[in-house]
């Protein structure tokens, strides 16, 4: 079953109750994007933001945290509502300590990488997550043009956790929209990440209908 997932990065803040009202009605989870100004060349939102939209969210909490040592952080994440944590491959010296602790924190554990990054290099740790996000632009900002390449790499990927027999969906963010949803899903995508072609859209509920479709 495909989910779609609004990126709140694109939300209207000084409306945050409105936009949470409509991702509860029309879509499946919260994307939220948090980054350090470190890790990526950006700064986002932090707890604050995270518990408001948590206090009023129907559908699960989808945290993609963009920092370095996720692991100082992951439990105050969970403690402000999340229900998936995902983290950088490359932001941590001990990824699969991470995952385990996410596990431990009784929530979904996600492992993500940018584009430059081989996709094999996720392999060693398929069987500790629960998740794998394949980033389809490079980490930092909403609003970019999507990369092909994403394509062969959601089909590599795929092959191997069907391969293995996991039940391990991927997620794939930056870019998304309902010009490529179809593909994505043609090639084994189950998670649709969509900031800006959600909330730029003129009716949101019909962009999160046809990406399903
Ligand atoms: C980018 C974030 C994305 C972003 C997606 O670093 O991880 O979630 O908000 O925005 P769009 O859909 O506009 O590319
Ligand atoms: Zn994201």
């Amino acid at each position: 079953m495909v989910r779609i997932a609004p990126s709140m990065l694109s939300a209207d803040f000084l409306h945050l109750e409105k936009d949470v009202e409509m991702v509860n009605r029309y879509a499946d989870i919260f994307h939220l994007d948090i980054m350090d100004g470190v890790f990526v060349p950006n700064l986002s939102y932090g707890f604050p933001i995270v518990e408001a939209i948590a206090s009023k969210a129907e559908k699960p909490l989808d945290v993609h945290l963009m920092i370095i040592n996720p692991e100082k952080y992951v439990e105050r994440f969970a403690k402000a509502g999340a229900d998936m944590i995902s983290f950088h491959l490359n932001a941590t010296e001990k990824p699969e300590e991470v995952l385990a602790q996410i596990r431990s924190l009784g929530c979904k554990a996600g492992l993500v990488i940018n584009p430059d990054i081989e996709v094999e290099s996720l392999f060693p740790y398929l069987e500790q997550a629960d998740y794998i996000l394949l980033m389809s632009v490079f980490a930092g900002f909403g609003g970019q043009k999507f990369i092909e390449e994403t394509y062969g790499r959601v089909e590599r990927l795929k092959a191997e956790i069907d391969r293995r027999g996991l039940n391990l969906p991927i997620e794939v963010d930056g870019g998304v929209s309902p010009s490529n949803a179809a593909a994505l899903i043609a090639k084994g995508a189950e998670i649709l990440v969509a900031g800006s072609a959600v909330f730029k859209s003129t009716d949101p509920a019909a962009t999160i209908a046809s990406m399903k479709a």
